[in-house]
């Protein structure tokens, strides 16, 4: 039996459905999460499921039992859940201690027995050290895990969170993301977690909703979600860079599909076809994620799909490399970092490169690239002690050098490219 079930809910307000008919069932123990952008009705679902709100239609049942239906609720104090805020207050005149204790208070429980279960709690939440002061003297991160003993402490069957990291720094939630999953594996608890986050969410969840204008897009694995998105809308709203999409035909050729589109013929291999619901003739979208795609700056396959870079973003431990085809724009991911080496480029475009470091150099070089026979490739070096400036101002500011540069040459054909700085290469 599911633990928690909802079918057919919704929630209207007006003529408006905040939620509109949404199916959903959680196991026993599992960490689910509601993902969807803001105002997508996460809040509303979680309200409902915690009977703050009732349902316009549908049922929502716990172990077989009904909470809500049209017919009536069962009041939010009966529901066994306990749920925490995206502002997650806790009381500021109660130390850490006092604040977990509170719930346990108020259900009369012994003294000693109150002491003892606030001591594991404040355990499994790494506060112990910490139980005699109060929020004021507390990091965000810190109240965050009191806010998170509280809501524990009464043993709840079902938790329910609500964006409870969105107000940390970057760190934090790292590190709260791990102690909420740690925390869950300890108790058992079963949770169901919203965010707008796809990382909180993929990171943290067994399974996924992924939600949009009140209805339910996909619910599955994480690992699901990412490799086999069910519509354009789950596709690109998971993955960061997103997802590249194509259109383009599906067409049978010798007893095998192919999609094809300006400049690709792609023959789809098993598991994609499997999974086809068009049928050959259909209109389909492609989606590649950016780490499928293998880039060669020298030595791809005859069949390659041919691009210019025009971007390329260092982050450390990845490079996103962004290049314009005949199909449209492609974004690569490649590990680590990895500055496209301008001399391999120019030798991939059967050119020779040539670079610009410094603004009095110009000149020099353009008569350089003059005296060359065939084509010219001509590096245009920013400025290293430059501000740092986003990765397409900067592409920009290359561009506009290349072009300042071929303006000053009679024979424009002959300055094919400009490429600038470690971070950024501008192709023209
Ligand atoms: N009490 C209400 N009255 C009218 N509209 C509401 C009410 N509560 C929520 N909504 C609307 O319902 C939609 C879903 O809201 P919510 O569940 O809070 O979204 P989310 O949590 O995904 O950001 C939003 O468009 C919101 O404006
Ligand atoms: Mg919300």
């Amino acid at each position: 039996m599911s633990r928690l079930k909802l079918s057919g809910v919704s929630k209207r307000y007006g003529d408006f459905f905040a939620v509109d008919s949404i199916n959903l069932e959680l196991q026993s123990g599992e960490f689910v999460s509601l993902l969807g952008p803001s105002g997508c009705g996460k809040t509303t679902t979680l309200r409902m499921i915690a009977g703050f709100a009732d349902p316009t239609a549908g049922i929502i049942e716990m172990d077989g039992q009904v909470l809500s239906s049209p017919a009536g609720s069962v009041p939010p104090d009966r529901r066994q859940m306990s749920m925490i805020f995206q502002s997650y207050a806790i009381w500021p005149n109660m130390t850490v201690q006092q604040n977990v204790a509170f719930g346990l208070e108020l259900r009369r429980m012994r003294n000693a027995e109150v002491k003892r279960r606030v001591g594991e709690m404040l355990e499994v939440v790494h506060m112990n050290h910490l139980a005699d002061r109060y929020p004021a003297e507390l990091s965000g991160g810190q109240q965050q895990r009191v806010a998170l003993a509280r809501a524990i402490v009464v043993r709840p069957d079902t938790l329910l969170l609500d964006e409870p990291l969105s107000n940390l720094d970057a760190n934090l939630r790292e590190q709260m993301r791990f102690e909420i999953r740690r925390v869950h594996d300890e108790t058992g608890i079963t949770m169901v977690y919203v965010t707008h986050d796809q990382v909180e969410a993929m990171s943290m969840s067994q399974r996924i909703a992924v939600m949009r204008d009140g209805r339910i897009q996909q619910y599955d694995r994480p690992e699901a979600i990412y490799r086999y998105p069910g519509s354009r809308f789950v596709a690109s709203f998971i993955g960061s860079p997103g997802i590249n999409l194509y259109e383009g035909d599906l067409i049978s050729r010798e007893g095998a599909l192919h999609f094809v589109a300006p400049g690709v013929d792609l023959p789809l291999t098993g598991a994609l076809v499997e999974r086809l619901s068009e049928p050959a003739g259909a209109k389909v979208t492609l989606g590649v994620r950016p780490e499928d795609v293998l880039l060669h700056l020298e030595g791809g396959p005859p069949d390659a799909l041919v691009g210019r870079v025009t971007v390329v973003e260092s982050l450390g431990p990845e490079t996103i490399v962004t290049l314009e085809t005949t199909l449209g724009d492609v974004t690569t991911r490649v590990r680590g970092m990895q500055p496209i080496d301008f001399a391999m480029v120019a030798r991939a475009c059967g050119a020779t490169g040539l670079s610009v470091e410094r603004p009095e150099d110009c000149g020099r070089v353009i008569e350089q690239a003059l005296a060359t026979p065939g084509p010219v490739l001509v590096e245009a070096v920013v400025d290293p002690h430059e501000p740092p400036m986003p990765p397409k101002v900067r592409a920009e500011q290359a561009l506009h050098f290349a072009e300042s540069l071929a303006r000053g040459t009679p024979n424009r054909g002959k300055i094919a490219l400009t490429v600038a700085s470690d971070t950024v290469r501008e192709l023209v």
